[in-house]
């Protein structure tokens, strides 16, 4: 049995650039997937993404510098409407599992998670000794920081990093991609872009970040946490989310079409 801890970005389940637009049909096909790799025998773990219900206003009120004295009031607002958003994210997602009949338990980041970046502080262990049959499920949020910041952004790859290293018997950790068949030789955008299909710590990389709409890392961000899972989990992969089943082929075969980070 294997346990796969899985990623769902936020530029897959929703629409980046347009506020609070949910990609249901995308949520739906990765639940077929979660319940198909359950009726495998296998154990699923999720951690997902913010796309348009994060990165938005967050950018709009610089949430991830921390608190600024002279926006304090309204950053405040923002913090509780992204938390809200989130859960709205959140919910979308755990409905979708359970129309496919995944019961799931959800751990929101702004409940019991302190400080920003992998090594942030925060009780894993009910993540880990969630019930059997049920799919744990976290994602990116606001947290609370220490003064001066008091909140921060924390990142879903930063809570890949910490789950995938503390959280014994996970075998496969997958980063599903919304734009992308995986880590690409060039910027998606460019036609000459090729799929790289094994990358090593410090191989070197043209990404972009958008930075226009991503107030967290990016690819970049993406890479660095994979590469650190990396030393612990064999098979750490980013494969295209809006082809989930190449999932199912890399439990089945050991292969897919993707990225598999290495050491
Ligand atoms: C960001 O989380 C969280 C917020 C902006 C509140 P992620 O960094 O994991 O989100 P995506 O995958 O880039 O959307």
């Amino acid at each position: 049995m294997a346990h796969i801890l899985m990623k769902y970005g936020g530029g897959l389940i929703t629409t980046k650039s347009q506020m609070k637009t949910v990609d249901r049909d995308a949520i739906s096909k990765l639940s077929r997937i979660v319940s198909e790799l359950s009726g495998l025998g296998h154990k699923v773990t999720i951690v997902h993404g913010a796309g348009s219900f994060g990165h938005l206003k967050a950018k709009q009120w610089n949430i991830a510098n921390g608190a600024q004295e002279d926006i304090i009031e309204q950053q405040k607002e923002a913090v509780n409407s992204i938390r809200e958003d989130m859960l709205q994210l959140n919910t979308e997602v755990c409905n979708s599992l359970s129309n496919h009949d995944i019961e799931s338990k959800s751990f929101p980041p702004s409940d019991w998670a302190r400080d920003t970046g992998a090594d942030f502080s925060g009780d894993l262990s009910p993540i880990e000794n969630c019930s059997e049959g049920v799919v744990p499920i976290t994602f990116g949020d606001v947290v609370d920081c220490s003064p001066p910041k008091l909140f921060g952004i924390l990142s879903g790859d930063d809570l890949m990093v910490r789950i995938g290293k503390e959280i014994p018997g996970i075998t496969h950790c997958i980063f599903l991609l919304g734009d992308t068949e995986g880590l690409l030789s060039a910027p998606p955008s460019d036609p000459n872009a090729a799929l790289i299909p094994v990358w090593k710590k410090d191989q070197e990389v043209s990404g972009e970040h958008d930075t226009s709409q991503d107030v967290t890392g990016g690819i970049f961000l993406k890479l660095e946490s994979a590469s650190m899972i990396s030393t612990i989990i064999p098979n750490v992969w980013f494969i295209d989310g809006r082809k989930p089943e190449r999932v199912i082929e890399l439990l089945k075969t050991g292969t897919t079409r993707g990225t598999q980070i290495v050491q």
